[in-house]
């Protein structure tokens, strides 16, 4: 897949803005993944030559985290924890309301994508349970209240509002 000017412009901003600080791969990751949704070669290619690091370690870090893909995502990006404290508390039954609510598979993107939405293993927040996470936000105990479904139609609203 062809890079968008505008995406390749985006990169070479984030690259030049980071190349100089400590820890400049992370950062340059972490913000090519917020503003194009994931991390694309060509974004590795640059990050390789402005950070002056091997392509193999960017490629070490993106695979290591798993807050950073490869595959496009939807704008929005829920998570839903299926690890066993979630699971037993009905993270089962959220994850299918939140599949509804917003029109995308389980681990894939909505047509218009707009949402990711993810089945996750533990996030460390298991007094929490069951947890979503939509765009960082953590939403705890989420199937007794209606926090997270409101965020999402929050958005669906938004996204579809026109701009005046
Ligand atoms: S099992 Fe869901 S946060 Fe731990």
């Amino acid at each position: 897949m062809n890079l968008s000017t505008e995406s390749l412009k985006k990169i070479d901003a984030i690259v030049a803005e980071h190349k100089d600080k400590k820890g400049p791969v992370k950062l340059m990751l972490h913000d090519v993944q917020k503003q194009l949704g994931y991390i694309p070669f060509e974004a590795m290619e640059k990050i390789s030559v402005g950070a002056d690091v091997p392509i193999a370690e960017v490629f070490g870090v993106v695979s290591f985290y798993t807050q950073f893909t490869t595959e496009p995502k939807g704008k929005h990006v829920i998570n839903i924890c299926l690890g066993t404290a979630c699971y037993v508390r009905g993270s089962q039954l959220l994850l299918d309301r939140v599949k509804i609510l917003t029109n995308s598979p389980v681990n894939g993107t909505s047509k218009d994508n707009m949402f990711s939405l993810d089945a996750t293993r533990c996030v460390g927040a298991c007094g929490l349970a069951p947890v979503a996470i939509l765009d960082e936000q953590v939403y705890g105990n989420a199937n007794n209240n209606k926090e997270l479904e409101n965020a999402i139609r929050r958005i669906i609203k938004e996204e579809n509002t026109p701009q005046a």
